[in-house]
């Protein structure tokens, strides 16, 4: 499987030593992509297209379809046989070069698309997505992005698998780490950014998993989805729709099933909504082995019969599974497969190919090797991101920042010192070696102060075994401070990692309940990919800090806000449960008939537990008071080709400077269907120093605020609209404005270029 051929790939690489001169930001780009998507010569690249298809013959046009990874079963003449026309997990120059020689070999000389994961970071690594998203700042995603694109394409990578636009509610899914959270406003603007950075950077990208792949019943991940119609367009689409708007070339196909039907074999999803609805031209990969998977999933008996399954529902390359290059030819000489299907999977992808200027790039150089990065600009654009990332959950009695008073600290547990964990899942090439520790980050602003810390990990990783919690326990009573650093270590995140506990594992709690008990200062900085359930911890720990997977430079930036050097900024982009038995628990909900009553069980409630989260959606605290003075509302009578405009006017009342994310959010109270409780529509993110006031617009087309109905036509309803604006999605209510005309359009009147999100907070 990739993930683990990655990360046997990272433990090999890990232990090699490497030296790591400084290349400047600039050497990066490839001029080659940067200029892409070059829409004024669609017309010459159609003719090319048609020219070269023209002379290919049925196993060539196959060839184009076959997506290989590098090591076993890849058997490299079949490059120079044009029986290959991508790899991926190709993680050297040199290796990208010899390909690329092999394929100027073949009859055509037609070259191979270089693919791989490379999802936030290749060896320098930024925040994970799911931390990266708690910026709320698509300038910061794009950054990233890109950053992790030239490092990536320095060494003749060209496409990557990402990013993940997969909305979840759910957080026991394992890959809920590699998406933006829960909200499809948010998704779809940071989707659109992160696709942008890669083009920037040097990459291509496949959106991927479409679709309904984050929401796997039971949070089980490879299970089934259940998405009514309408629901996909409102929530799980739009992330989708703006990667394609903003350049997004192809699209990876989910592994899982929707609604009954594989999405792999599934011509309703591919045919019907992406190529009809959306008007996506570019191609369509499937995952891993997914076109084998039809057989599993029982909707195919022979391998033949899923190759043909997954080309005629719309499946353009097979991904490791080599089923077309073996079954397809014969399908079409037996006349289950017209050739038409097959010239159309070629032309979609030959069409990318001249897209991305392949055919006139120089090979990949050898001599562009990874150990060149991290440069210290990498490393310093790293460390911004992530200090963006963290969101300070609780901050009782001022624990944080770090006071004058504070002489000696007492740092324990396992995450503290992980310079993997930190980085998280899907870290392309990193070596954990070029981590900043939170240890060493807290270590080295300490001792600017003169502050002394001392470390014990208190227990293993896991903290299965807690040999070392006596002295801990010592060293924490010795100190002023008690930073635990503790959580999920980065095996329990990502691919296959669903859980169905969200407790601390192990012996966390114990060892987390002692050191409250002592009754010192203390803050909890949580390494994880998710929320994680914290029972009482979050009642006894005065502050805690969510940390995410922060990266290379993870170690900087937590004591960069540790320390107060830069006031946390951080927002929750899912809502964080109180237990288990919550998931899914989202902040748009659809109201009840019987919406929730204290002390009345037949209102929506649980009997042994609240119905609200721990912390909701878009929820962080900062070092410094924003006041929310006013806010007004330009025209409150409205038709959908108006703009909504709200004027927000905010106050730095703390003593710090601080950055704010204001949150535009909406009802529609009454319409043909229910609507959700509340709906993000924009936001912003907004710097203020300590007592400064300034006045922001959000603004939102009236023709966003519509919905779906189940057939896929999208209206926009005449009526009131509710508006609310806050620091969280509990904003309070600011008025309402009217929508004086109905918009009604039929699916497919959205199409691409129609269809972006608003991207407010640019
Ligand atoms: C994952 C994809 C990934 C692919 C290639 C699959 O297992 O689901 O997200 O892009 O492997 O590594």
């Amino acid at each position: 499987m990739p993930l683990r051929f990655a990360r046997a790939l990272v433990v090999i690489l890990a232990t090699l030593p490497f030296n790591s001169p400084i290349v400047s930001q600039e050497s990066k780009a490839d001029p080659a992509v940067s200029g892409w998507p070059a829409t004024a010569r669609d017309d010459v690249v159609e003719t090319q297209v048609e020219d070269l298809l023209r002379r290919m013959t049925l196993e060539e046009k196959i060839g184009q379809l076959n997506l290989v990874s590098h090591g076993p079963p890849l058997k490299w003449n079949e490059i120079s046989e044009g029986r290959i026309g991508a790899l991926l997990n190709f993680n050297a120059a040199g290796d990208i070069a010899r390909a690329q020689a092999l394929a100027r070999q073949s009859r055509l000389g037609i070259p191979p698309l270089f693919g791989l994961d490379v999802l936030h970071g290749f060896r320098t690594q930024f925040p994970i997505p799911l931390g990266e998203a708690a910026a709320f700042n698509p300038e910061r995603s794009r950054e990233a992005a890109a950053w992790a694109a030239r490092e990536a394409s320095h060494i003749g990578v060209q496409w990557t698998f990402a990013p993940m636009a997969d909305l979840s509610r759910d957080i026991r899914w394992g890959r809920i780490v590699e998406g933006f959270g829960e909200d499809p406003h948010l998704g779809a603007v940071l989707t659109a950014a992160r696709v942008e950075g890669f083009r920037q950077g040097g990459l291509a990208t496949a959106v991927k998993h479409f679709a309904g792949y984050g929401a796997p019943q039971g949070g089980r991940d490879y299970d089934a989805s259940s998405i009514p119609p309408a629901e996909l367009r409102d929530l799980y689409l739009p992330p989708f729709r703006a990667a394609f708007a903003a350049g997004s070339v192809s699209v990876m196909a989910a592994f899982t099933a929707l609604n009954g039907v594989p999405v792999t074999a599934n011509s309703w999803l591919l045919e019907k909504v992406l190529r009809d609805e959306i008007g996506f031209d570019g191609f369509v990969t499937s995952d891993w082995a997914g076109i084998h998977e039809l057989l599993g999933h029982g909707v195919a008996a022979t391998e033949a019969e899923a190759a043909r399954k997954a080309l005629l529902a719309g499946v353009d390359m097979d991904m490791m599974g080599e089923l077309y290059i073996q079954h397809i030819p014969d399908e079409v000489r037996a006349g289950r497969v017209p050739i038409e299907a097959v010239d159309e999977a070629a032309r979609r992808v030959l069409r990318v190919k001249f897209r991305l200027g392949l055919f006139d790039r120089p090979d990949a150089d050898p001599a562009h090797v990874d150990a060149v990065f991290p440069s210290a600009e990498a490393r310093a654009a790293s460390r911004a991101v992530a200090r963006e990332t963290l969101v300070l959950l609780h901050n009782r009695g001022d624990v944080l920042p770090i006071g004058p008073d504070v002489r000696r600290i007492a740092v324990i547990g396992p995450l503290a010192d992980a310079p993997r964990d930190q980085l998280g899942p899907h870290a392309a090439r990193a070596h954990a070696s070029d981590s900043v520790t939170i240890l060493e980050g807290i270590k080295w602003r300490a001792r600017s102060s003169g502050i002394a810390v001392s470390y014990h990990a208190a227990c293993d990783r896991l903290c299965s075994r807690d040999d070392g919690f006596a002295e801990a326990l010592e060293a924490a009573r010795q100190a002023d401070l008690v930073i635990a650093v503790f959580g999920e270590p980065e095996t329990l995140s990502g691919e296959a990692a669903s859980r169905a506990h969200l407790g601390l594992n192990g012996r966390q709690p114990a060892i987390l309940r002692a050191l409250a008990e002592l009754g010192k200062p203390m803050a909890l900085v949580l390494v994880a990919g998710r929320p994680l359930i914290l029972d009482d911890l979050a009642e006894t720990i005065p502050a805690i800090l969510m940390a995410w997977y922060p990266g290379t430079e993870g170690g900087s930036a937590v004591a960069d806000v540790l320390f107060g050097d830069v006031t946390p900024s951080g927002k929750l982009p899912v809502s964080w449960p109180r237990s288990v038995g919550q998931i899914p628990i989202y902040y748009n909900r659809l109201p009840s008939g019987r919406p929730t009553l204290e002390n009345n069980r037949f209102t929506l409630n649980y009997i042994d537990e609240a119905v609200t989260p721990l912390f909701p959606f878009g929820y962080g605290l900062g070092y410094s008071r924003f006041e929310y003075l006013g806010s007004s509302i330009a025209d409150t009578m409205l038709t959908p080709s108006d703009t909504l405009a709200v004027t927000v006017t905010l106050r730095n009342a703390g003593a710090r400077p601080g950055q704010e994310v204001v949150q535009l959010y909406i009802r529609d109270p009454v319409a043909s269907r229910s609507r959700p409780l509340r709906e993000l529509k924009a936001f912003r993110k907004v710097a203020l120093q300590a007592g400064e006031q300034r006045s922001v617009v959000l603004s939102v087309p009236v023709r966003d605020l519509g919905f779906h109905r189940d057939d896929g036509t999208y209206v926009v309803e005449a009526g009131a609209i509710q508006l609310f604006v806050g620091g969280s999605s509990l904003a309070e209510p600011i008025g309402q404005i009217t929508i004086t005309k109905e918009l009604q359009l039929p699916p497919g009147a959205r199409q691409i270029a129609g269809s972006e999100p608003t991207t407010t907070a640019r």
